[in-house]
């Protein structure tokens, strides 16, 4: 089987976490590097996340460090979502894991410039690794076979009324991604909604009694308070995970093509991603958006990567 070259640009961040799990265990996925930035909390506490979750996953992925601020704006955090750790709910051996000596940005242009053009990338954090490595190198641009990624929403925002949380926390980058040219994949809160983890999914994976499972249990139980106090959801949603989960396998969404940009007035509306759904601009789409999943699908899938965790 021809697997799908990815680089995963993540904040961990709870569902970033079940994203990685299901990244590096899936068989139609070859995760080549882990490129951390800051985002639902500062990198300080995002990369070492990310080591914790490979030490403790046995993942021998090579992580890289981001940037530690948005290129713009002021930094935003989403510790009401993530905890003061930016994951909490596990508790971690002493981390012994380190980080590549290679900044995730170098690491992005270098890796993408050797590469035929088959790599996907997968960001699931503010944009600002992404953005940085395109106006540092454009011919990059040439080489990035597809983003898929998370953020935005064509409805309502989960930050602000009006903009989601990693568009939010750097519009500015999330331009520079959104009028690259590159094709994207834009998996929007309007899909992404659609995957609230409930107490039934929970208990399932830890039905599996492997360290995926009990991993899966202590991260999205505590997703499933803090989702519940701020936004009343029945659970969690996995957000991160609809991006790997439709490089695996795209049937399971409907997607639209769209006109995507990114509100950068600094106004009420700063950070929304204004999709042209009904078409009315007349400009030709730069985006395909995902509308919805097929929720039992959805959940085989992520199941059966953690049951691969032995
Ligand atoms: C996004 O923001 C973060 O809190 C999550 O990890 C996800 O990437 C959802 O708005
Ligand atoms: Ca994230």
């Amino acid at each position: 089987m021809m697997r799908q070259k990815i680089i995963l640009d993540c904040d961990p961040g709870h569902d970033d976490a079940i994203a990685l799990m299901v990244a590096a265990r899936h068989p139609a996925i070859e995760l080549l590097g882990v490129t951390v930035v800051a985002g639902n909390q500062t990198l300080d506490k995002t990369l070492p996340n990310a080591l914790h979750l490979c030490q403790h996953l046995g993942l021998d992925v090579p992580v890289y460090a981001g940037m530690p601020r948005p290129l713009v704006r002021e930094q935003v955090v989403a510790a009401n979502i993530h905890g003061e750790s930016g994951l909490d709910g596990p508790v971690f051996a002493p981390l012994t894991r380190q980080a590549e000596k290679t900044p995730a940005v170098r690491y992005l242009i270098d890796t993408l410039l050797a590469s035929d053009g088959d790599i996907a990338l997968v960001p699931v954090g503010p944009l600002t690794n992404i953005a940085v490595a395109i106006r540092s190198e454009p011919r990059i641009l040439q080489k990035i076979q597809r983003i898929v990624l998370m953020g935005g929403a064509y409805g309502l925002g989960n930050t602000t009324p009006a903009a989601e949380f990693n568009i939010y926390a750097d519009p500015e980058a999330a331009h520079v991604v959104f009028s690259s040219g590159v094709p994207i994949a834009m998996m929007g809160l309007d899909l992404t909604n659609q995957t609230a983890c409930t107490m039934d999914v929970i208990e399932r994976m830890e039905g599996f009694g492997n360290v995926g499972g009990r991993l899966f249990g202590d991260i999205m139980r505590f997703t499933w308070k803090t989702q519940h106090e701020a936004y009343g959801l029945d659970g969690g949603p996995v957000h991160d995970v609809t991006c790997v989960a439709y490089l695996i396998d795209p049937t399971i969404f409907t997607m639209k093509e769209m006109y995507v940009e990114v509100d950068r007035s600094g106004g009420p509306s700063y950070g929304r991603t204004v999709c042209d759904y009904f078409g009315t601009t007349g400009k030709p789409a730069n985006c395909q958006v995902g509308i919805t999943l097929d929720g039992d699908r959805f959940w085989d899938l992520v199941a059966d990567c953690v049951a691969r965790y032995n």
